[in-house]
């Protein structure tokens, strides 16, 4: 299979073959898999030795008052984003954009009475034009994964604040790109990872901070969500994206379970990811899938006899000082939705998944459901003291989307440090690229890029109190 080739014609009919900086780098180190000349490139890119520019870690960008906000991409994902951003005070949406003219026309609908927003669309590369005003403060990107760092980057370079889904790039040369884009404009690259706001995830953060788990020794995260129907639905994906990355052997979406885990162990503020080795299993359900599916429906022809992704991947990370990170990625296999979530430290232990969420502060049993409580409300974060309750009600998985988002427009307001910056993005979108380099080199170890030049050593840890914002109100 040739993942170039893909990636090439991916790039062509989304506008962006030759979009300079952007386009230029990243088609060389596409086949992160190991194919003809890929393997070294990544090699190269891994272990590639970097002097900063400028820290952006704690990096605070001067307070906007009001947040004018582009959207791109308003497929499943984008509406949500829209309709949290519209009950945010002091945010204005000031365009919406995506390929498809009715997603357009429907996400106006969402903020009809309250924004005036321009409309964006009809041809791949419209977009453009909206990061191009000079009134817009954040671009906020909801598209397909080959698109985010080609937008996030020219975002940066025309003056504007980025939020982009995850994972933030594809490849290593795009996370390097991020860095150094970041970097140079400093304006902010958020990689949107809701699950660093999640409830326990946070209130195992708080924890962390203050102790109760001793030293941290090992953490785990995943991502296990059988989408193989929504993958192979027509009515699914826009032009069937997400399962034509499932073409790619790795961790290919690694962000939820390891950002919450980088968090809990400072990783880029006081401890590094050092390298990691990574194993497949074979497919054992998608190429079936595709080949049942070509049988009775000729669409289905181009999946039929393509290399899917094994059914389930295991990474295993070693950070610096010496700690353990274990992050498993399934979406073909028929098994209940876990995203781990295990805290293992030297005094105590938490875990959620399988439900419900626990903690131990030894090896012989779980605290009960009383003990549990009691924890929760002595370590519960300011945040979700603040609009925990509002959050559920809002809404987006459980009320972790509104959190996030707001607590985003809240830091630009204030003009606070944000919780992830683009260190954060460049490092845990870089576990795919990495992971299907040992994948396609029997779990050999790779190098994981220090994106921080040597600065995470002196770094200081996410502020997770609500010190110099929380103003920002909440319209219901
Ligand atoms: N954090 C989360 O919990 C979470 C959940 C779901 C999806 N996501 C992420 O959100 C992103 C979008 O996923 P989705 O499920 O909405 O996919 P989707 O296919 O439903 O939506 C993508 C949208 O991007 C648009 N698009 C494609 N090319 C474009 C271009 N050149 N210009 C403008 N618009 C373009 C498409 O028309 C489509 O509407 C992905 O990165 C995904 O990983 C994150």
């Amino acid at each position: 299979m040739n993942h170039e080739f893909n990636r090439r014609e991916f790039l062509k009919l989304a506008g962006l073959a030759g979009v300079g900086l952007a386009g230029a780098g990243m088609l060389n180190s596409c086949s992160a898999s190991g194919q003809a000349g890929g393997a070294s490139q990544v090699l190269a890119q891994a272990r590639k030795s970097y002097r900063q520019h400028f820290n952006m870690s704690g990096f605070a960008a001067p307070k906007i008052e009001t947040v004018r906000i582009g959207f791109i991409g308003l497929g499943m994902r984008g509406p949500g984003a829209v309709k949290r951003m519209n009950n945010i005070e002091g945010v204005e949406i000031k365009a919406l954009c995506d390929l498809r003219p009715e997603k357009v026309a429907a996400a106006q609908k969402i903020v009809a009475g309250s924004h005036q927003p321009t409309a964006y669309s009809g041809s791949a590369d419209a977009w453009k034009k909206m990061v191009d005003r000079d009134d817009i403060d954040l671009v906020y990107i909801a598209t397909p994964w080959q698109l985010h760092t080609p937008m996030a980057v020219y975002a940066m370079e025309r003056g504007k604040h980025v939020a982009v889904e995850v994972p933030a790039a594809v490849t290593l040369e795009e996370c390097w790109q991020l860095v150094e884009t970041s970097e140079r404009t400093r304006k902010h690259c958020m990689m949107l990872e809701n699950c660093c706001y999640d409830f326990f995830e946070m209130l195992t953060l708080n924890m962390a901070r203050q102790g109760f788990f001793g030293e941290i020794i090992h953490g785990e995260g995943a991502y296990i969500h059988n989408l193989v129907d929504l993958n192979f639905s027509r009515k699914g994906y826009q032009d069937m994206w997400r399962l034509k990355e499932n073409y790619r052997n790795g961790s290919l979406y690694p962000t939820h379970g390891l950002g919450p885990i980088c968090q809990v162990m400072n990783i880029n503020r006081g401890d590094q990811m050092d390298y990691l080795v990574s194993v497949s299993s074979n497919d054992f359900t998608m190429g079936a899938t595709a080949k049942a599916l070509a049988a009775q429906d000729s669409f289905y022809q181009e999946y039929a006899g393509k290399d899917f992704r094994g059914n389930m991947n295991t990474t295993t990370v070693r950070t610096k000082k010496g700690r353990t990170i274990m992050i498993q990625h399934d979406v073909s296999s028929p098994r209940p939705y876990s995203r781990i979530h295990l805290v293992s430290g030297t005094k105590a232990t938490a875990r959620k998944w399988p439900g419900p969420a626990r903690i131990a502060t030894s090896h012989d049993k779980w605290l009960s459901e009383a003990e549990f409580k009691a924890l929760e409300k002595q370590y519960q974060p300011e945040l979700i003291s603040k609009l925990g309750e509002m959050a559920k009600k809002i809404g987006g998985h459980g009320g972790m989307d509104f959190l996030m988002d707001w607590r985003l427009i809240d830091c630009l307001r204030n003009g606070l440090a944000l919780d992830q910056d683009v260190y954060d993005a460049a490092s845990w979108s870089a576990m795919a690229p990495l992971s299907e380099w040992s994948v396609a080199n029997r779990s050999n170890s790779i190098d994981v890029p220090d994106f921080t030049g040597g600065a995470w050593a002196k770094n200081t840890p996410v502020d997770i109190t609500l010190r110099g914002g929380g103003t920002t109100k909440v319209k219901v």
